[in-house]
């Protein structure tokens, strides 16, 4: 009898315009792993989905080095693993897809290794080696969260979101490492610059638990992080007006990009159509997708066979 099982992490938006590295809203596409342990020792990964062909699957693998980490933790010495993924999340595209392998990875050797999984643990390991809670927090807790790090360490706190949310995003065909989108961010910036960003992440924090999505428009603009990556992300502003003009409560870079995130709400149809058409004036090439925000957060079931 082998023991199996399923682990599901959802992809994830940082940022949300001025929220630069501490808002973050949980997405429906995911990650979901499974793995099933057998007698020996070793064992293989195997990558379906996004990534396929492409991720690693040795030791460096994120959801392998997730696992091992707990297994080090632990002092679990396991037997032979089976991992498969299979992963909806594009890669490098500023929808989570590393925080969501990693945080899956922490999960999956808590359960293997016999241990209860805790979600604040899995915060407190994925954000320790993954480095950004603002899609390690909604990954593991679904819906909208704001999280702030301060001399006692992190706080974070999970809202939920008016019913009618859903999210467009317009996904373009090329990669941008987070990497990379944080070589370009000045070292300093001035204190109107500050003042004017942290209001808009307090009215976007506010409005989203007010249901004010009429807010969101102004709440989402951004002077800290956005206007630094346009040379990365050729086209942005523009696809940022079309998603407004298209009827978007409103819409921002989604994490480090390149992808685009509008908010819309259920009645509203075309704004992906308008966010793709204005990158294709750009001479970028992309693809749209309507999501639910995912309110689960971290799913986990075991099962014999
Ligand atoms: N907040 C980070 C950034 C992305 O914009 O660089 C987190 O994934």
């Amino acid at each position: 009898m082998t023991t199996e099982w399923y682990v599901r992490v959802p992809a994830t938006s940082a940022n949300l315009g001025p929220g630069f590295d501490c808002l973050g809203v949980a997405l429906g596409m995911y990650h979901e792993l499974r793995v099933e342990e057998g007698e020996g020792a070793g064992g293989e990964i195997e990558v379906f989905g996004e990534g396929e062909g492409v991720v690693a699957r040795d030791e460096s693998n994120h959801v392998y080095r997730g696992m091992a980490r707990v297994f080090e933790r632990r002092g679990y010495k396991a037997g032979r693993l089976l991992v498969r993924s299979n992963n909806e999340i594009p890669l490098a595209r500023g929808l989570g897809s590393s925080a969501a392998a990693y945080a899956a990875g922490v999960a999956m050797g808590t359960l293997v290794s016999g241990g209860e999984v805790d979600r604040g643990e899995v915060i407190e390991l994925g954000v320790e080696a993954e480095g950004h809670p603002d899609n390690i927090v909604p990954a593991i807790l679904g819906g909208f969260t704001v999280t702030g790090v301060g001399a006692e360490g992190m706080g974070y706190v999970r809202l939920e979101l008016p019913a009618e949310l859903k999210a467009v995003v317009a996904v373009p065909n090329f990669e941008l490492s987070t990497e990379a989108a944080r070589e370009v961010l000045p070292g300093e910036v001035s204190f109107a610059q500050a003042v004017a960003n942290q209001g808009r992440v307090g009215l976007l924090v506010a409005a989203l638990a007010a249901r004010r999505l009429d807010l969101l428009r102004t709440a989402m603009e951004d002077c800290l992080h956005q206007p630094y990556r346009t040379d990365l992300v050729p086209g942005m502003d523009a696809v940022v007006r079309a998603a407004l003009d298209a009827g978007a409560w409103g819409a921002a870079l989604s994490g480090a990009g390149p992808t685009m995130l509008a908010f819309v709400g259920d009645e509203v149809e075309g704004v992906g159509d308008a966010m793709v058409g204005a990158w294709a004036k750009e001479g970028v090439e992309a693809e749209c997708r309507i999501l639910e925000i995912d309110r689960a957060g971290l799913q986990i079931e075991r099962g014999e066979k």
